[in-house]
């Protein structure tokens, strides 16, 4: 089911947190919401859900204008960053909770549990408290008593903010597989780029309670709006120099780049160049000295400080023989320069 904000604005007291925000997830999509802390990801969550009254616009599901109805009356299934689990119930009573408030049969409530379980891969574990669950498995109670319903939009809140990194991982992919084994529209709040990125179909970027660019992950990410949107996606992250646009990109340090194809603007810009877009593959350009080397396991960060100053990141297969204090002459590919306006907005 389609679901649409239209001009959505949210006040706490005199405080305005977001103002005017359209955003439509497409019916079977699934949309992150992602932005550093305070940008207003869980407000939006909360207006969606019924839990915060909007303060101005409306909301849609569908056809179903939506904005006053009451929280237990939208079809929706929410999973919050802590899971909110009943500590004294049972798995099996967890997932059915939301059925025997509406007083489904108790037989209907067994098969749905069971066909839920199945879902999510716990139904060994249906007779368990939560403390005898590891978070991962928590994780996955919780998801199946948020869509026990057959919500038409499923709101998750930062869910996997409390696993360790190797199920996180794990979780990403399974969130994703039900999402798309069950078609249900789905939004996912995260701060974390890369979970928004390899999860989501597409991603709102948002920023002090705005949308900065809406787009499909490698969409944002090989052709960002601004400077900010640019920043915030990538790991490692891209590398910004100031520049002179003028028949090169002149650094001002005696050292320049040629222009990237298509950029028309002159003077004063600031370029970004990604670490996979610098080093010894792209042939030589920018000399500079090995700062810092950090290994990754399969990769190596690498810091160089330009000549004549500026800091550029290189990110190469690890086991290449770079050391700190090392001199390096290599290339850019100019081709992928992002050139943005002193204000950050894209040239
Ligand atoms: N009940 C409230 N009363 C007053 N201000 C609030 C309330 N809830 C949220 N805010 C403010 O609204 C802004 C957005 O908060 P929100 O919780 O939506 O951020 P977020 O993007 O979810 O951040 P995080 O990543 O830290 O969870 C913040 O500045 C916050 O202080
Ligand atoms: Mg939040």
């Amino acid at each position: 089911m389609e679901l649409r904000l239209e001009k959505f604005t949210k006040r706490f007291g005199e405080v305005t947190v977001i103002e005017d925000m359209d955003l439509t997830v497409e019916s079977g999509e699934m949309m992150a919401l992602l932005g550093p802390s305070g940008c207003g990801k869980s407000t939006t969550l909360f207006a969606i859900c019924g839990i915060h009254k909007m303060s101005g616009g409306s909301l849609h599901f569908g056809d179903r204008n939506v904005t006053t109805m009451p929280a237990q009356q939208r079809s929706v299934g929410v999973v919050f960053q802590n899971y909110a689990l009943y500590p004294h119930m049972t798995v099996e009573q967890n997932i059915g909770f939301p059925l025997k408030v509406q007083r489904v049969s108790k037989s209907e409530i067994r098969e749905e549990v069971a066909r839920l379980s199945d879902l999510v891969q716990i139904g060994n574990l249906l007779d368990r408290r939560p403390a005898q669950l590891s978070g991962g498995q928590q994780q996955r109670v919780a998801l199946a008593r948020a869509m026990i319903r057959k919500p038409d939009v499923l709101l998750l809140d930062e869910p996997l903010a409390n696993l360790d990194a190797k199920l996180r991982l794990e979780m990403r992919s399974e969130i994703r597989r039900i999402q798309r084994e069950t078609g249900i529209t789905a939004i996912l709040v995260t701060h974390d780029q890369v979970e928004a990125m390899s999860m989501c179909d597409r991603i709102a970027l948002m920023k002090e309670g705005q949308i900065m660019q809406l787009a499909a992950p490698e969409e944002m990410y090989a052709n960002p709006s601004s400077q900010f949107v640019a920043g915030f996606l990538g790991n490692p992250p891209i590398s910004f120099l100031d520049a002179v646009a003028g028949e090169r990109l002149d650094l001002g340090t005696g050292q320049s780049l040629a222009r990237p194809f298509g950029l028309e603007a002159t003077g004063d810009v600031v370029i970004g160049i990604r670490p996979e877009f610098f080093g010894p593959q792209h042939g030589t350009g920018l000399e500079g000295e090995v700062i810092f080397v950090e290994p990754q396991g399969r990769e190596e960060l690498i810091d160089v400080r330009l000549e004549g100053g500026g800091e550029i990141r290189s990110v190469l297969p690890a086991g290449e023989p770079v050391k700190p204090g090392e001199r390096i002459n290599w290339g850019v590919a100019t081709d992928r320069i992002l050139a943005f306006a002193k204000d950050g907005t894209r040239l």
